[in-house]
């Protein structure tokens, strides 16, 4: 098992979730964050820190199998993150539009940068 994340990041980006992970397990694209599946040890306190509650255990029935490949995909290409920065700017108001993987972008982020 792991935790992942999954469409509500997008283009949110909040960041409060890399400030608690205990193994750094967090890597940035150009709007969104996601998870080291092999890295990740289910400790599942990035969980509420979430304002955007977009991380689950990848066992929850709402998380799909492309959601887990694409945190896995990712990680292993965009750079670490360890600390908080501001959310992306229109954070707030597109907290909890639908279907945001149509904003999915694979470009990296700077991470710590
Ligand atoms: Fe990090 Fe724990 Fe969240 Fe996994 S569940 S990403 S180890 S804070
Ligand atoms: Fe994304 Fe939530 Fe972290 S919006 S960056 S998973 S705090």
């Amino acid at each position: 098992m792991t935790y992942v994340v999954t469409d509500n990041c997008i283009k949110c980006r909040f960041t409060d979730c890399v400030e608690v992970c205990p193994v750094d397990c967090f890597y940035e694209g150009e709007n969104m964050l996601v998870i080291h599946p092999d890295e990740c040890i289910d400790c599942g306190v990035c969980v509420p820190e979430c304002p955007a509650d977009a991380i689950f255990p990848d066992t929850d029935p709402t998380v799909g199998a492309d959601w887990l490949r694409l945190n896995h995909d990712y990680a292993d290409k965009w750079p670490n993150i360890t600390r908080k920065k501001p959310p992306l700017p229109d954070a707030d108001q597109l907290n909890g539009t639908p279907d945001k993987l149509r904003f999915f972008s694979p470009e990296p982020g700077e991470g710590d940068a």
